[in-house]
């Protein structure tokens, strides 16, 4: 009882803030093991009859969660025409629907905890962390928006959303747009419809008028290059792959006004240190979280882990024992610590990365690892550094290289010339060490002496730089900035 919180009983939510126990675990588990969704595009005209798809767990085969509907071409064109800014709500309005949409999150918790473990496969402990991160990005962003006065909205934003946060970045990208008074037409990943639908019948419930805010559910190819090529899009914010910015930076270029924005966050190489001076256990922790915490599918993970030479063997040795007492296992267990991939896609990358690089692996996982799902086994690759890596693998695989502390300006270097920098992870009690990594690396968000994902709303804004993303770090002060036009008037008094 005490896990629950008093909305519990009408709504099968259940307190953020508390530990999930086994009990409240099957209690879940009781209400929405077979709950079945069936989502649509949530738009302003008559979709017609479309085709709809089976959505089947990434964990479980043989778990059916529902079925979607796509958009078209046609629905993505309709919505942009219908779409309006808001326009009987001011900024303060808009913050209190805003925090309603919060309460709501709450209070549907835990409906959405079982969407997100069945449909992109997130164990508890991400689950719950996702859905703190959208309730904390709707409070925030409502709070700026007010603080910032923020009056003179772009138009019309279309926010693009990856499925590996399906709620959170979704909920970001869309709470930031709304919150500047823009109006918002919202295309999630195909792979993570029913969370993004889910979540979006919320925001209606909380008062987002029909017009101010549509979701069109689809492909990127259709659906996502229809919406970021239309010359009545005033602006896009973007997350996922560096290459799919790219072509939304091309689309916006030749469609779109000049003064269009685009708020792009991509992907990243990116790497730790870990000097002889680190103190190794809570090291080992933090890379074990860095680079398998969601099956490796956060574009903070760590990729590319540094080791100095002298503690390279032993690291090693504790890294796998730690390692190897992990579970691999359907999320749908309140153990499970690294879930599936998201898809029989990544399944197939993943693992012919790792088969093609069998000779280097230096730590297997020896435990089981169902295989009704698209699980892979976290697995440690030996190389000589980030040179070496030629795109981000999107999984649990951690890549290992030692150092000479003489040569960690050469990593420096490397790293800065790799064209990526989102995260950055130094382990060392050499302050003046520290201070000069810090001072050096152009990445976005570097973490010292902890794990290198997960930042927080509001204290941690979190975003890269160069090939990692374009705009203001999420959950920080400036975010808002490109969401709204600034505007000078001079009066002659
Ligand atoms: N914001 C997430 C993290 O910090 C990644 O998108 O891990």
């Amino acid at each position: 009882e005490a896990i629950f919180g008093e909305h519990r009983k009408n709504s099968k939510g259940f307190d953020l803030f508390q530990p999930i126990d086994q009990d409240a675990f099957n209690e879940l588990r009781y209400h929405f093991s077979n709950t079945q969704w069936h989502a649509t595009p949530l738009v302003n005209h008559d979709v017609g009859h479309k085709q709809s798809f089976d959505v089947v767990n990434p964990a479980n085969h043989n778990d059916a969660i529902g079925s979607v509907v796509f958009a078209d071409e046609s629905d993505v064109l309709r919505a942009i025409d219908s779409a309006r800014i808001w326009k009987e709500h001011g900024v303060r309005s808009r913050g209190v629907i805003l925090n309603r949409a919060a309460d709501l999150l709450e209070q549907n918790s835990g409906e959405i905890f079982a969407i997100l473990c069945r449909e992109a496969g997130k164990n508890a402990f991400d689950a719950v962390a996702e859905i703190r991160e959208a309730v904390d990005f709707l409070r925030y962003y409502a709070a700026e928006a007010i603080s910032q006065k923020a009056s003179k909205p772009c138009g019309i934003f279309a926010c693009v959303s990856p499925w590996n946060f399906p709620l959170a970045i979704f909920i970001g990208q869309v709470a930031a747009a709304l919150a500047s008074g823009n109006a918002v037409v919202a295309k999630p990943a195909e792979t993570t419809t029913i969370s993004a639908w889910f979540a979006s019948k919320l925001l209606y419930q909380a008062g987002v008028p029909r017009e101010v805010f549509q979701l069109v559910p689809g492909e990127g190819a259709t659906v996502g290059n229809t919406l970021t090529a239309s010359p009545k899009i005033d602006g896009v914010c973007f997350t996922g792959s560096t290459l799919t910015a790219q072509r939304i930076n091309r689309n916006m270029a030749e469609h779109c006004a000049p003064d269009a924005p685009l708020i792009a966050e991509t992907g990243g190489l990116n790497c730790m240190i870990v000097d002889s001076t680190a103190l190794l256990e809570q090291a080992v922790k933090d890379v074990v979280r860095s680079a398998f915490q969601s099956a490796g599918q956060r574009c903070s993970a760590l990729r590319m882990l540094y080791i100095q030479e002298d503690i390279y063997a032993s690291f090693l040795s504790m890294l796998s024992g730690a390692i190897n007492e992990l579970k691999v296992a359907d999320p749908w267990h309140l153990d499970t610590d690294i879930g599936p991939v998201i898809s029989e896609q990544a399944l197939n990358t993943i693992s012919t990365y790792i088969n093609d690089n069998a000779d280097n692996i230096v730590v297997s996982f020896e435990g089981e690892v169902p295989n009704d799902g698209y699980f892979i086994p976290p697995t440690v690759i030996e190389t000589t550094g980030i040179d070496a890596l030629e795109t981000e693998i999107f999984g649990p695989v951690l890549h290992v290289a030692k150092f000479k502390a003489k040569h960690i300006g050469q990593i420096v270097e490397r790293v800065n010339a790799s064209g990526y920098g989102l995260t950055f992870g130094i382990h060392s009690r050499i302050d003046s060490r520290v201070e000069k990594l810090v001072s050096s690396l152009n990445v976005g968000n570097i973490y010292v002496n902890r794990d290198q994902v997960g930042a927080i709303v509001g204290s941690q804004p979190f975003g890269g730089e160069n090939l990692s993303g374009t705009g203001p770090k999420a959950g920080g002060p400036h975010y808002l900035s490109k969401f709204i036009k600034s505007e000078s008037t001079m009066l002659n008094l």
